[in-house]
């Protein structure tokens, strides 16, 4: 795929731009060229190479085991795909959590060895010494509250997170504390909508919401979930554009019945 010179790319600031005029921001995940280029070319604003990766590429039952060697692999494939979208690289778990030189270098690699444009993180206040020292190496990063997958084992279930008052209060805090240390934007997973109205107008940048209501600046999904290639996963937030799986079982079944049946290749297919 070559390099259209004529498209402008997205950047933060067209973000910021975006969410000042009122205009939504669409995000999806990619993770490999070839997906990568068809999300690229229908105009979403923000890819996202994210760690769940883990789950749809490797089939691991979390985000946890994907190191960040395997995310600059998915990372890197994907930017040579895209011209206009932002590719936002997320930060695997164990790559920033030690301290925040670590956490520095991790951010590095990902910058200098994929060519994305941005890192997310998970969590508040708790990384926030991680955050300022990657954002002082001029490195954009985007934030992730609310269900943040890295943590499910303290959290023992997928379920809706800050339902109670006193999660609702130190996501908000959170959320501030990431919009004025300069984070470009910030994610917040599967919330109350109230809460996440709550929080996109309680911070100046984007909030980019996946089961968090309609009420923030834009919205994010996982492409094989919203393309219907996955199976099993049918939250309530989940709207499914596509019954891609269905379709490529059904074709699938087709070319092993006509290999069998030696209708393929036909004459026009040999040489
Ligand atoms: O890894 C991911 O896909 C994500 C989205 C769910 C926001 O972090």
């Amino acid at each position: 795929m070559s390099v259209n010179k004529d498209v402008r790319r997205v950047t933060t600031h067209t973000l910021q731009e975006m969410k000042n005029k009122g205009e939504k921001i669409a995000m999806l995940t990619a993770y490999d060229y070839t997906m990568a280029g068809i999300v690229d070319k229908a105009g979403i604003d923000v890819i996202l190479v994210g760690d769940s990766a883990s789950n749809v590429m490797a089939g691991h039952e979390t985000t946890l085991p994907i190191t960040l060697d395997q995310m600059i692999y998915h990372a890197s494939s994907v930017v040579r795909a895209c011209n206009r979208s932002l590719v936002v690289v997320d930060m695997p778990f164990g790559s920033y959590q030690g301290n925040s030189k670590e956490a520095l270098n991790s951010a590095i690699r990902i910058m200098k060895e994929t060519g994305g444009h941005a890192v997310k993180l998970e969590g508040g206040e708790e990384i926030i010494e991680s955050i300022k020292r990657i954002l002082t190496a001029g490195i954009p990063v985007m934030g992730h509250l609310g269900l943040t997958p890295q943590s499910i084992y303290k959290f023992g279930t997928y379920q809706v997170r800050a339902k109670e008052e006193e999660e609702a209060e130190r996501l908000i805090h959170d959320a501030k504390m990431l919009a004025d240390s300069g984070c470009f934007a910030i994610v917040l997973e599967k919330i109350p909508a109230q809460l996440a109205k709550r929080v996109a107008e309680s911070v100046h940048v984007p909030v980019i919401g996946i089961g968090a209501g309609n009420q923030v600046d834009g919205q994010v999904l996982v492409l094989h979930d919203m393309l219907g290639i996955t199976e099993g996963f049918t939250p309530r937030f989940l709207r499914k554009y596509a019954n891609l799986g269905e379709q490529m079982t059904t074709a699938l079944e087709q070319y092993v019945a006509d290999v069998r049946n030696v209708d393929f290749p036909n004459e026009k297919e040999q040489y």
